[in-house]
């Protein structure tokens, strides 16, 4: 029996920063985000929103035909909101989950939705008839005004994980690296990531090829085995950059339509972190023109400081109709483009940290939205 991806979903606010519109505020030549980092627009988190609202907006209409069978809900995150309860049980309520339906948040960078993934699928094993729930949400938060401002962005993306799943079975062997970096961290009482991030980059390269070597020597596989790849994306130039280091190891020429489909939506998202693999992988399946029935796709999964794997999941007949593309496609088409001083607003906005009564003011369209704060206790609602 086969276990996998059987449908995924993405979310991100109804609101965009165009990246010329920045580097003009900026005093820099727009090519460098353009081309330089390969990003046109970032999505822009308003004051109404967090992980809990993007999640719970990315998994509604996935839940709706699962609900019943979900007894296990893994949420992966950078952003989390609380140090103890997981941001999942808002979600749980939110969306009306089984009340014999498992919550547990997971954290690793981005790579903490990898992780869940193979947790998932082993667990499948053990409960083929049951489902899980698997969500990422993320804000990235750099700052205004630092080298990593041009790559920040939000989303979250939602995945049903069952038997005989209808887009993508997920294949046994992994190759794993994990080393304690400092590349990348967010101390509890700081908002925005510190990053070394030239550093970042040389690690995320090293660690994929560790983990090519790993796989390839587990699964016997070679690179001609795979049809198309995906990589985490903290901004779609570094895909490119990876995929080139992998020809190079594989001694095959660099071919960009292997990659180039599962570009087009980060492009316009900006990093959502753990979720970015996956808006990935939502955006190969949904723009890639050739049939994938039956291909091997590769992916690379890097979660800074750092945990990075190699695995890889064949895409199933018919996999075109359990898609959303068109959700995804008017999502994207529907936001408000920002300009520099709505951004900089909605960037540091503050809900309040010290316990007082707070009503966030309307702005999302949601349907979940973050309505304030009482008594410590972060309320949502449509
Ligand atoms: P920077 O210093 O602003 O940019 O930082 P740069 O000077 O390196 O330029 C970027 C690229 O633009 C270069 O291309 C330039 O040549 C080019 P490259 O040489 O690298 O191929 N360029 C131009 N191109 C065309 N026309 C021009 C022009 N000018 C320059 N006029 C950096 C870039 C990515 C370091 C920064 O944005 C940053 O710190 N970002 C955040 C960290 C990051 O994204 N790291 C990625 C790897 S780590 C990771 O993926 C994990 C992560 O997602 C977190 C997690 O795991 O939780 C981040």
């Amino acid at each position: 029996m086969n276990f996998g991806i059987d449908a995924v979903r993405f979310y991100t606010p109804g609101f965009s920063l165009d990246h010329s519109l920045l580097a003009a505020h900026r005093q820099i030549d727009p090519e460098k985000f353009i081309v330089g980092l390969g990003q046109t627009q970032m999505s822009i988190l308003p004051p109404d929103e967090d992980i809990v609202s993007m999640a719970a907006n990315a998994a509604a209409p996935l839940v709706k035909e699962a609900k019943d069978s979900i007894r296990l809900f893994l949420f992966a995150t950078e952003s989390g909101v609380d140090q103890s309860k997981a941001a999942g049980l808002w979600v749980h309520h939110l969306l009306g989950l089984n009340p014999s339906c498992r919550v547990v948040e997971l954290k690793q960078a981005c790579y903490s939705a990898t992780c869940a993934l193979h947790l998932a699928t082993s667990y499948l094993h053990t409960h083929p008839s049951e489902k899980v729930l698997l969500i990422a949400s993320d804000e990235a938060r750099y700052g205004l005004n630092t080298p990593g401002e041009p790559t920040q962005g939000c989303g979250a993306v939602a995945m049903v994980l069952s038997a005989s799943p209808r887009l993508l079975s997920i294949e046994p062997h992994q190759g794993v690296f994990a080393e304690h970096t400092m590349d990348f961290f967010r101390p509890n009482y700081m908002r925005e990531a510190i990053v070394d991030g030239k550093f970042s980059t040389k690690l995320y390269l090293q660690t994929l090829s560790h983990c090519w070597q790993e796989y390839v020597k587990l699964s016997s596989l070679q690179f001609s085995d795979h049809s198309r790849f995906c990589y985490h994306l903290p901004f779609t130039k570094m895909a490119e950059k990876a995929h080139e280091r992998l020809c190079r190891i594989a001694q095959v020429p660099f071919d960009p339509h292997q990659i180039e489909s599962s570009l087009i939506y980060s492009r316009l998202t900006g990093n959502v972190y753990a979720a970015a693999l996956y808006v990935g992988l939502s955006s190969l399946l949904e723009n890639e023109e050739q049939d994938l029935t039956g291909k091997r796709i590769g992916f690379f999964s890097y979660g800074s400081g750092c945990v990075g794997e190699f695995f890889s999941g064949i895409v199933q007949q018919g996999y075109r109709r359990a898609l959303y593309a068109l959700d995804h496609k008017e999502l994207l088409k529907s936001r408000k483009s920002l300009n520099y001083e709505e951004y900089a607003s909605f960037f540091s906005h503050r809900l309040p940290e010290d316990g007082s009564e707070y009503t966030t003011p309307v702005i999302s369209k949601g349907p979940f939205r973050l309505l304030g704060i009482k008594n410590h206790e972060r309320l949502y609602g449509p």
